[in-house]
């Protein structure tokens, strides 16, 4: 595989294998999208969310479209820490993307569980802390929205590794600048930006939410502007990078992502129609940059200010 090292994203002396991210929650464990997908040109894997014990998830339905969108409530199904360790990392130390472990839990202490057991196992690039999913009434963005809990969280794990530790930020909150700000104080290496954006629809027949918590998070092409804002927003906020996330269905979608001030993506649930999305956004971005000259990811940013 060649990859040009400028278009390499690169925390704590580690690099991706280019800058294209497939996000946590849409790509499974990775083997889902074997031979769907070429992996030579995705440059991290950020797995399902792991929490200490397996969860079933909420009940159905789960997932659910909406015009320009989808709205999911999984409520963080995973096979927990144990089965992932044993069931799902043979194939993820295979693939040659980076592979970071979306945590969870319902308490801080569940996230230093996963992070402390995961310290020990081999293959693992780094992590990205999940105080960000609106659809579970313990943790998640219940701890991303305040932050003191924010900063609170991220230096308790900060405590417990070494490798990339990058906090998935919540777009449901008054100032996104602030819990990023909080993250950095905390320690993080670095910030997704964002998670989805709670959102509701209602069936006419029960007149009730058609989701099982009423609300889900919206993710899709609707809300493409509202992440490039926040990308924005953080990116002059913090020092530290900012990875851009939400509404990329195409490439064009991911260079504004990186113009915005984002210093490497993920696409999400575009993934699900679309397998090769990232592959695509990877030839599109390289190809975007040589027809304008911009030689490496910093590049955006000398033009976009
Ligand atoms: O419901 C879910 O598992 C969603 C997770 C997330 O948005 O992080």
């Amino acid at each position: 595989m060649d990859i040009n090292p400028a278009f390499s994203f690169t925390l704590k002396g580690q690099a991706w294998p280019g800058f294209v991210g497939v996000a946590s929650g849409t790509f499974g464990y990775a083997k889902e999208y074997d031979g769907l997908s070429d992996f030579t040109k995705i440059g991290a894997v950020f797995t399902k969310a792991i929490t200490p014990e397996p969860r079933l998830g909420n009940p159905p339905p789960r997932i659910v479209e909406t015009p320009g969108g989808m709205l999911n409530s999984i409520g963080l199904a995973n096979v927990g820490l144990e089965d992932f360790i044993r069931d799902k990392m043979d194939f993820l130390r295979r693939i040659p993307s980076a592979v970071v472990v979306n945590v969870a839990g319902a308490l801080e202490e569940d996230y230093e569980k996963v992070v402390d057991r995961l310290e020990g196992v081999e293959g693992i690039w780094g992590y990205e802390i999940n105080i960000s999913c609106p659809n579970v009434r313990h943790g998640g963005m219940s701890l991303g929205t305040d932050p003191r809990l924010v900063e609170q969280i991220t230096a308790r794990l900060r405590g417990r590794t070494t490798k990339p530790l990058i906090v998935k930020l919540s777009p449901n909150v008054t100032d996104i600048g602030d819990t990023a700000s909080a993250a950095q104080n905390g320690g993080a290496d670095a910030v997704s930006c964002i998670n989805t954006l709670v959102g509701m629809l209602i069936d006419l027949k029960t007149k009730r939410p058609v989701l099982p918590l009423n609300t889900g998070g919206l993710s899709g092409p609707a809300i493409l502007p509202v992440a490039l804002a926040a990308v924005w927003k953080v990116s002059r906020r913090v020092k530290i990078p900012v990875i851009g996330i939400g509404g990329i269905t195409r490439w064009e979608d991911a260079v504004q992502h990186l113009l915005a001030g984002a210093s490497a993506v993920q696409v999400g649930s575009g993934s699900f129609a679309n397998p090769r999305l990232a592959e695509e956004v990877h030839e599109g971005v390289l190809e975007y940059a040589r027809s304008n000259q911009l030689k490496s990811l910093a590049d955006f940013h000398a033009m976009a200010d």
